[in-house]
């Protein structure tokens, strides 16, 4: 590849829409990596504004940049994502994101029942209890008798 198809950072930042010193953080994190010209400035691929695309868009979906680092690091020569691989990912999010939001929705739906309440009681609360073994007993705060010391 020609030198001059190499990128500074300040362009990759404009390209990107990212700030220069997260393009730094993400090449510490080795999620992108600059060759150095000979005044030692970086210089990146073309290819890596897709990378911190596709950098951008996990993390705005949630994913860690250890579990970002680790999917682009399963693509064969640690490369950006491909169309093809894109669709491959995508799905993996998908499948990732549906999880996390069927837990969210059953949070939400346990914290209706906290409303007015405030007893954050570790037997009764169904945020602490996920079996909900207290619903038995009716809505709201209540003690639970099986919990009751012997008199
Ligand atoms: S605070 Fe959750 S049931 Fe009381």
């Amino acid at each position: 590849m020609h030198r001059s198809d190499r990128l500074p950072i300040g362009e990759v930042a404009r390209r990107t829409g990212l700030s220069v010193s997260a393009i730094r953080f993400y090449e510490e994190r080795e999620l992108v990596t600059a060759d150095r010209n000979s005044g030692g400035q970086r210089r990146f691929l073309r290819s890596d504004i897709r990378r911190l695309s596709f950098i951008q868009i996990a993390q705005q979906l949630g994913f860690s940049i250890t579990q970002i680092g680790s999917l682009l690091k399963d693509l064969p020569e640690n490369r950006t994502p491909t169309k093809r691989d894109w669709t491959r990912i995508s799905k993996v999010f998908r499948k990732d994101l549906d999880a996390r939001i069927a837990t969210l929705e059953r949070l939400r739906d346990r914290l209706d029942g906290c409303i007015g309440c405030g007893c954050l009681s570790l037997n009764n609360c169904a945020l602490y209890n996920p079996d909900d073994s207290a619903s038995r007993h009716g809505a709201g705060a209540r003690f639970v008798l099986g919990d009751q010391p012997d008199v």
